[in-house]
């Protein structure tokens, strides 16, 4: 502890925490290009105990594409669903809905398997997003 001018004590901190602080602060404004690997912080704000789909809605082995939310909701096997970010990572464009468990990307090719939404072939290097969705009546809710 330091006391400063005018007599109020202030913690003495060292240079390195305060680079710390102006780091979280930079990383805070650009979030994707910080590399946290925390797939919460890149979601889709306000998603959280959202019906996104209706059970009826995506069907075995294939899914719905919800635009409102920029998300894809799929049943791979039946009775379990998934959701993913329909964004695309290698430049963002939406991925389709999946048809043989295969969701395809329109602008160049990539596909991501509905079951974990992994990357099976690029260009797109890392995989969809997933959020964590459970049943709740006839809805499919964030958690
Ligand atoms: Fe999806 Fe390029 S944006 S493959």
């Amino acid at each position: 502890m330091t006391v400063a001018e005018g007599g109020f004590a202030m913690p003495a901190i060292g240079r390195r925490e305060v680079l710390g602080a102006a780091g979280v602060a930079a990383c805070g404004l650009a979030v994707a290009g910080c590399g946290t690997g925390d797939a919460e912080a890149k979601q889709v704000p306000g998603i959280k105990g959202q019906v996104i789909a209706k059970t009826a809605e995506v069907p075995v082995g294939g899914g719905t594409v919800v635009r409102k939310w920029k998300i894809v909701v799929t049943q791979p096997t039946a009775g379990v669903y998934k959701a993913f970010s329909a964004l695309c990572p290698h430049r963002g464009c939406s991925v389709g809905s999946p048809e043989d468990n295969v969701m395809r990307c329109p602008c160049h090719g990539s596909e991501f398997a509905a079951d974990t939404g992994q990357v099976m072939t690029g260009p797109a290097t890392g995989s969809l997003i997933a959020y964590q969705v459970r049943v709740e009546g006839d809805g499919i809710v964030v958690v």
